[in-house]
C-alpha cells in the first residue's frame, strides 16, 4: 500500500530544508567567493556563533555529527588516552569506531547513568579503576547534550560533572547533534550549559535542526583548536565551496531560527507524549525533555501503525523501546493523526488493518 503520510516520526534527519537555511543558500549562490572557508559567509557564521555563545569562540565547520564528535575528541587526545562516555553515547555505538579511529586508538570507555546521563560517581570509578601503565590513560569525557534518549542535563548537573572531570584533569566535548533542543528545553542562554559549565569543545548540530548538511564545532578552549583546520582537511572535512555549508548558519543565526525550530520541536515532542501517555500498554520511557519521545509499544500494535505507513524506529540501539523524533516540520496535524492511529490500534479489542 502507498501511504499518504509524508512526515514521520523516525527521525529528524527525515526532515527537509526549513526555509530560512534554504533562503541563505539561494543567497549566498551569487558569483564567485574564496575556497576552503575564506568567505565572507562563513566569516559572518562563525561572527554569528561567538555572538550567540557571548564569548570569542574557534568555529569549523564540517559535514556531519561522526566528523564532528571523531575530530574534536581527537584535538582532545592522544592515542594512548581514554575518552570517557555514556553506554547510550553515539560515539559509542553509532559511529562505526570513527573517534578511536581519527584519535590513533584511543580507547572509548563507558560510564554509565540512568536516563541516558552520567551518574558523575562513574567517572571516578572509570578513573580510578586502574592508575598503571597498562590503562589507557582518561582524558577526555564525552557529553551528549540532548542525550541519546532525549533527557537533557541541567546547568547544576553539568557542573557537578564537570567537577569531577577536572578534579581528574579531563578535558570535556559536548555531542550537541541535537543542543538546540536543550536549550530550548532547558530555557538557558547557550553559554550557560557549554563554556560557562566547563565544555571546551561543542559540536552543535545543524542538521536535525533544519540544515541540509552541516555542523559547527565550536571550541571555547581556543588552544585546543590549534591546527584543526588541519585535522578537518585530513578528515576530508573542509569544504572546498565552504560558503554553502556556512551560508546556512547565517539563515539560522541571525533571526533566532535555530531556537524557534527546536522549540517547535520540543512542542510537538510533548504534544505527543500528552496523547499516547494515558493509552493502554504504552509506556513512556524516559522524561520527555527535547524533541524525542521513547516508549515501550506493544508489538502488534508497532506492527499495525508500520502497516498504515507510519515509520519509527523500534528497539533504536538494542533498547527494547520506540523512538518517535519529531522535527522541526512536524505539524500538530501530523501528531494528532498519529495518535488517533496509536489510540484506535491499542484500544482493547483485535488489531485491525487498514
Ligand atoms: C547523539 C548524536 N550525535 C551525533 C549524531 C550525528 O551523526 P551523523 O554523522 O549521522 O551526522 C547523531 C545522529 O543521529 C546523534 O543522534
Amino acid at each position: 500500500m502507498t501511504s499518504a503520510i509524508s512526515r514521520h516520526f523516525a527521525s529528524d534527519n527525515y526532515a527537509g530544508i526549513c526555509p530560512e537555511a534554504f533562503a541563505a543558500m539561494t543567497e549566498a549562490n551569487h558569483g564567485h567567493e574564496v575556497g576552503y572557508g575564506d568567505d565572507t559567509w562563513t566569516a559572518k557564521a562563525a561572527d554569528l556563533l561567538r555572538e550567540v555563545f557571548e564569548t570569542p569562540c574557534e568555529v569549523f565547520f564540517v559535514f556531519n555529527g561522526t566528523s564532528a564528535n571523531s575530530l574534536s575528541l581527537a584535538s582532545l587526545c592522544q592515542s594512548y588516552h581514554s575518552i570517557l562516555c555514556h553506554e547510550m553515547a553515539h560515539v559509542e555505538g553509532s559511529e562505526c569506531g570513527a573517534p578511536e579511529f581519527f584519535a590513533n586508538g584511543t580507547k572509548v570507555l563507558l560510564l554509565n547513568g540512568p536516563d541516558g546521563k552520567i551518574d558523575p560517581k562513574s567517572i571516578e570509578r572509570a578513573v580510578n579503576k586502574r592508575a598503571d601503565i597498562h590503562y589507557p590513560k582518561p582524558r577526555a569525557l564525552s557529553l551528549t547534550q540532548a542525550t541519546e534518549v532525549g533527557t537533557v542535563y541541567a546547568p547544576e548537573e553539568l557542573g557537578v560533572l564537570a567537577d569531577a572531570a577536572h578534579r581528574f584533569q579531563l578535558r570535556i566535548q559536548m555531542d550537541g547533534a541535537r543542543f538546540a533542543n536543550a536549550v530550548a528545553g532547558l530555557h538557558v542562554t547557550p553559554k550557560e550549559i557549554t563554556w560557562q559549565a566547563g565544555v571546551d569543545v561543542l559540536c552543535f548540530g545543524g542538521t536535525k535542526n533544519g540544515l541540509a548538511v552541516g555542523e559547527a564545532v565550536v571550541f571555547f578552549n581556543r588552544e585546543l583548536a590549534k591546527e584543526f583546520d588541519y585535522r578537518c582537511k585530513q578528515g576530508g572535512q573542509l569544504a572546498s565551496k565552504m560558503r554553502f555549508l556556512s551560508a546556512p548558519w547565517v539563515g539560522m543565526l541571525r533571526d533566532g531560527a535555530w531556537l524557534r525550530h527546536a522549540t517547535h520541536s520540543n512542542a510537538m515532542a510533548k504534544r505527543l507524549e500528552a496523547a499516547i501517555r494515558p493509552l493502554p500498554n504504552i509506556h513512556i520511557s524516559y522524561p520527555v525533555e527535547s524533541n524525542a519521545v521513547f516508549a515501550h509499544i506493544p508489538e502488534k500494535v508497532v506492527e499495525a501503525l508500520h502497516a498504515r505507513g507510519w515509520k519509527f524506529y523500534t528497539q533504536v540501539g538494542g533498547w527494547d523501546e520506540s523512538r518517535l523524533m519529531c522535527s522541526w516540520d512536524t505539524t500538530p496535524e501530523d501528531v494528532d493523526a498519529f495518535a488517533r492511529d496509536m489510540k484506535e490500534l491499542s484500544d482493547e479489542g483485535p488489531l485491525k488493518a487498514r
